[in-house]
């Protein structure tokens, strides 16, 4: 029987043409593995009304971990236009399929290496190398989101005298998403950034997040962050604002190491992060819950390139290295990971976001070969 099981999942759009390139890969490394492939993204929205069916759950539950492509997420009003006549008045609704998976799987960390690989023309700075450690489960993305507010939420609310402002507005004109912030999800977000920071023997843990106006929610989070810091002397802990890091980031992005945020925060700073280094063809995450994980490159599905394999497929192959550390194949991780460098660094092949005209998988080969 293989060591691992691993569930491919590759999506829609460009998803498609990164996860033939990943394949490429794993294939030279020889990893000992059985690999499924799953249904997800837009086209089981508009098929069947579910753009993550049952039976991909159920697939994903039997296997060790899981690679994921991309898929085309569009506003409410596209979605309902593009579900198929006979589902149209079922009361469906589209909602993002990773961010489905990241809750019901519990993949509690959204890890985010930002690293500048000498020698990729697209690098802001050559010593950049940041990790970000993304809360993924609630935050602003929770899901909890009212339109039009019911009446019933809009009295609780009134005990928050804030609220008088809106108490005769139609309940149509009042749109409404929350913050939630558990102790339990703060804490153990807060935990892995510490333990990475150690075990890695970085220099500073920056929680990032606004508790100067969001003084619940950001207040909450960074009084559990200063006591944890506590039994991490060996790290520094600053803290930050999310706006001045957008700026700093910019400025000066050499000077961080391990940053930290909630949802909707490090969603924002971890693609400001990625442009540092190359763009969104060379960032990758990992949705790492306690024991199941999915890698992803952070691109979507780009529509418009769909079938061209025109997109650097780096990001992907990043989320593969990813993945191997994650199975404890180090050895493994390590050496994709040199021959992804080597490429960027010879600089032979490059994809239109480098300036050039080689495909998703030249680059796959390219990585390859150097295995
Ligand atoms: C990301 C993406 C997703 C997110 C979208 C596609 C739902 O932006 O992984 O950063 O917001 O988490
Ligand atoms: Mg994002």
């Amino acid at each position: 029987m293989p060591k691992h099981r691993i569930a491919v999942l590759p999506g829609d759009g460009v998803g498609k043409e990164v996860i033939e390139a990943a394949m490429i890969v794993l294939e030279k490394i020889d990893l000992d593995a059985e690999y499924v492939e799953g249904d997800i993204g837009w086209e089981f929205w508009c098929k069947e009304g579910n753009p993550l069916p049952d039976r991909t759950t159920q697939m994903l539950k039997e296997t060790d971990a899981c690679l994921f492509g991309a898929i085309t997420s569009k506003p409410k009003e596209d979605a309902l236009k593009e579900l198929d006549p006979s589902l149209r008045d079922k009361g469906l609704s589209y909602f993002s399929p990773i961010v489905r998976l990241r809750q019901e799987f519990d993949l509690y960390t959204n890890l985010r290496p930002c690293k500048a690989y000498p020698g990729n023309p697209l690098n802001y700075r050559d010593d950049v190398d940041l990790v970000i450690f993304r809360e993924n489960t609630e935050g602003m993305y929770a899901g909890v989101e009212f339109h039009p507010l019911p009446e019933g939420v809009r009295q609780a609310l009134l005990v928050h005298p804030k609220m008088a402002k809106f108490k005769d507005l139609p309940l149509e004109e009042i749109a409404f998403s929350t913050r939630i912030m558990t102790k339990k999800a703060c804490t153990r977000i807060l935990r892995r950034a510490f333990e990475y920071a150690r075990k890695k023997k970085r220099r500073s843990v920056t929680l990032v997040e606004k508790p100067n106006v969001l003084r619940e929610t950001g207040g909450f989070i960074l009084d559990i962050a200063r006591k944890m810091a506590k039994e991490y002397p060996d790290v520094e802990f600053w803290e930050a604002n999310v706006d001045a890091m957008a700026m700093w980031l910019v400025k000066n992005p050499q000077d961080y190491d391990v940053l930290v945020a909630e949802n909707l925060f490090g969603d924002i700073i971890s693609d400001l992060a990625a442009q540092l280094v190359g763009g969104l063809g060379f960032a990758c995450s990992g949705n790492i819950g306690d024991d199941y994980a999915v890698f992803e490159p952070t691109h979507g599905s780009a529509p418009k390139y769909t079938g061209l394999y025109k997109v650097n497929s780096t990001a992907m192959l990043l989320a593969t290295k990813m993945m191997l550390e994650w199975l404890g194949e180090e050895d493994m991780a390590v050496r994709l990971e040199k021959a992804v460098a080597g490429v960027i660094k010879e600089g032979k092949v490059r994809t239109y976001d480098l300036g050039g005209k080689s495909t998703a998988l030249d680059v796959a080969h390219a990585v390859a070969s150097k295995l």
